[in-house]
């Protein structure tokens, strides 16, 4: 099948509805698009060169993972003691030496629908989910989280406990996409199709949706989310944790009567050679 044959098939069987419940031509379109997920031939979003914000959201395999979950049944999982409970659809994925993949022994799952390329290394314990891309290189830290569809680029640090949210719904809603050589620090979030663009750095403890505003000290803007792009953190970026004063009610500076300010994401600089040199990953760990 052709993959724009297996896009008719996805987008005619996600159309029929519950109907496709039983239907065994669906469950084998279903099985073609998750082992095109894992292979790497097919992704959520792929980039485009042309496109506004880079990416072009590819909502049939959207609409393919969620006719997944319509078509699984409840199915235990048992390994070593412990039992697991997930539609039969979305089993977790199993790796030999020959992927080149390493998952370090200790909690870690990556679900059947994820692609994880050749030389990444997942720390555990990490959790990688359906339709998420990770690409070569990259670094998946302990109680990280790739959430589903999410992309993330080659040669990424997702430090310890970074959380890359994921998405299925809408199915024309933007995943998240981190892009090449971009470092997510310890304990930092990024949410609700955020991209972070080529080589820039989310220092530990930043959380971005796409209702938060950046500051950009260096151009002197103020980064928004519109109605046709998701919040951009562009190319080097170096973003730190930062607060500011609270421009409404209570919390406006003529009244200050709470004293409170809000969280702000601040871009401090864009990255120059110490920030390489604190965010050089050791090769000799690879
Ligand atoms: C962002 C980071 C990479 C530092 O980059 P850098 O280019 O070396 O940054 P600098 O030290 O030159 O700092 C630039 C400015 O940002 C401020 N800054 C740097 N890191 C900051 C942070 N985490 N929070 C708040 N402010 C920070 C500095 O004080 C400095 O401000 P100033 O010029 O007013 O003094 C580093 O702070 C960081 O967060 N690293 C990730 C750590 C991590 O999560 N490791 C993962 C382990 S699993």
């Amino acid at each position: 099948m052709t993959l724009s044959q297996l896009q008719n098939a996805i987008e005619r069987h996600f159309a029929a509805g519950p109907a496709a419940i039983g239907d065994e031509s669906a469950m084998r379109t279903f099985q073609l698009l998750r082992a095109a997920l894992e292979n790497g031939e097919v992704r959520a979003a792929s980039p485009v060169k042309d496109a506004p914000s880079g990416w072009r959201v590819n909502a049939w395999v959207k609409q393919g993972i969620l006719l997944g979950f319509r078509l699984g049944v409840l199915t235990e999982f048992p390994a070593a003691g412990f039992s697991f409970v997930d539609k039969s659809t979305f089993p977790v994925r199993h790796f030999g030496s020959g992927d080149g993949v390493r998952v370090v022994p200790g909690g870690s799952s990556v679900r059947a629908g994820a692609y994880v390329a050749r030389s990444v290394v997942c720390m555990p314990p990490m959790y990688i989910n359906v339709g998420a891309w990770v690409d070569e290189g990259s670094l998946v830290d302990s109680h990280a989280l790739v959430g589903s569809c999410a992309q993330i680029g080659k040669r990424v640090h997702l430090s310890a406990a970074a959380q890359i949210g994921g998405v299925l719904e809408p199915v024309n809603a933007n995943p998240v996409i981190i892009e090449d050589d971009v470092l997510v620090g310890g304990n930092s979030g990024v949410y609700e199709g955020t991209i972070v663009r080529q080589g820039a750095v989310l220092a530990a403890g930043v959380i971005l949706t796409r209702g938060t505003p950046v500051f950009d000290l260096v151009n002197g803007t103020i980064l928004l989310a519109s109605n046709e792009l998701p919040l951009i953190i562009p190319q080097n970026a170096v973003v730190v944790p930062g607060s500011r004063a609270i421009s409404k009610g209570k919390g406006h500076e003529r009244s200050r009567e709470w004293g409170l300010s809000l969280y702000a994401p601040v871009i401090v600089k864009y990255r120059d050679d110490k920030t390489d040199l604190s965010t050089t990953l050791e090769d000799l760990l690879r």
